[in-house]
């Protein structure tokens, strides 16, 4: 626009000492052109804002693609044991399909992930009523949480020594019901040849509200369409979960995993247990490092013998959510490949689920003072 505006004072400053009608005629045309140039830039970048794309980033051997519709990652390419690559997280051949996904393959799930009961909660006093969209709860932010929303798209270098991609997204006062607006951003950059780190901020702007991010990759780490992942080797470094009820909601008790098929501490198969719950794995476990602002510690390991691959996750969040794709019937994927029930794993890490409505939780309210700040470190490695 500065640009427009100094064209215009050029032009009009040479018009000024021009004479003849024919100059007159040029500086019109002149005038004219610049116009229809500054429009066409204008409409163009706001068109820009609002366009889907899939974006890669690339370092080494390792290569993840995104989308802006809800800051998601489309496929991460890693080499097994053998230098083979293959695509390891379950997704869709065109952002069309993510957009009428029911699954959250991939993206950046909030205002609020998990679950909140009854769909409301009180806050300084005032009662918020949230968009209920499982049953009488809400679900990963409502019927049009952040995974359905488009990203700005305010930085992105494809390669180089610091390849990143950064979404931002500004959350309005009164979406789904949650107070105040939002400004969010999720910058995933590859910090190695094997590392991808995602860093998730928020600001409330105006009112305090809850935040609570997660990223709802589904991990095949046998690639997207090996079939399930009964036998990956999980260790989990919580060693209490937050007891849920028959509609997942969590009780407010936190109890050990000793005993329970629950247990992870020490490496198991996937599948070892898992016939003891009625669907599968979808429970938050409490991180035994606790909270820190910065620090990031190992949540979970994740090991494919058949493959060699392994992904650990680290982050500074208190809890992780387990979910092995429970609900998972017929989903049409990448390349046409059908995926079933068990056919990945998410490893969510997050706040505890429904903490607004159970104070002894570790608090999730963001306010101006106390932004928000989640950390998440996937390293992989093949042998
Ligand atoms: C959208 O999802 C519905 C139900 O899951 C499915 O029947 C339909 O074919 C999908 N449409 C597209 C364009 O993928
Ligand atoms: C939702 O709440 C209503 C009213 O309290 C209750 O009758 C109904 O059983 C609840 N439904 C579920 C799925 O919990
Ligand atoms: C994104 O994160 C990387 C790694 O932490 C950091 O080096 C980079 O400065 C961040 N980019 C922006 C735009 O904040």
């Amino acid at each position: 626009m500065l640009l427009f505006i100094r064209s215009v004072k050029q032009i009009w400053r040479r018009a000024k000492s021009l004479h003849s009608l024919a100059n007159m005629g040029k500086f019109f045309l002149g005038l004219f052109c610049v116009i229809a140039l500054a429009a066409f830039g204008i409409a163009n970048a706001s068109e820009k804002k609002r366009e889907i794309g899939i974006f890669e980033l690339k370092r080494g051997d390792l290569s993840v693609k995104f989308t802006n519709w809800g800051a998601t990652i489309v496929s991460v390419l890693v080499p097994d044991k053998h230098g083979k690559l293959d695509d390891i997280v379950l997704g869709y051949d065109s952002i069309r399909e993510y957009q009428n996904d029911t699954t959250y393959f991939g993206a950046i799930v909030g205002r609020v992930a998990n679950r909140i009961s009854g769909a409301k909660f009180t806050l300084n006093g005032v009662l918020y009523k949230l968009i209920a969209n499982e049953g009488n709860n809400t679900l990963h932010g409502g019927t049009r949480g952040f995974s359905d929303v488009v990203w700005k798209v305010t930085k992105y270098q494809k390669s180089g020594s610091s390849p990143q991609i950064v979404f931002s997204y500004r959350s309005f006062d009164g979406e789904e019901g949650f107070p105040g607006d939002l400004l969010v951003t999720a910058n995933y950059t590859l910090i190695a040849n094997n590392q991808l780190k995602l860093t998730m901020k928020a600001k409330a702007l105006n009112k305090p509200t809850p935040v609570n991010l997660a990223q709802h990759t589904y991990w095949n780490l046998g690639g997207h369409n090996s079939g399930d992942i009964l036998s990956h080797r999980l260790q989990i470094f919580g060693s209490r979960i937050t007891v849920v009820d028959n509609y997942l909601i969590p009780t407010g008790k936190l109890e050990s995993v000793k005993g329970t098929p629950y247990d992870f501490l020490k490496p198991r198969k996937v599948g070892s247990r898992i016939n003891k719950l009625p669907k599968g794995y979808d429970m938050n476990y409490a991180l035994d490092h606790g909270t820190g602002e910065e620090k990031v510690k190992k949540a979970a390991v994740v090991y494919d013998e058949k493959s060699g691959r392994t992904l650990e996750v680290l982050t500074n969040a208190p809890g992780v959510q387990l979910y092995t794709g429970n609900y998972i019937k017929d989903v049409k994927g990448k390349g046409g490949f059908v995926y079933q029930a068990h056919a990945a794993l998410c490893l969510e890490t997050q706040g505890y689920p429904d903490a607004v409505n159970h104070p002894n939780f570790p608090s999730t309210i963001v306010t101006s003072k106390k932004p928000y700040n989640h950390i998440m470190l996937f390293k992989f490695s093949a042998k």
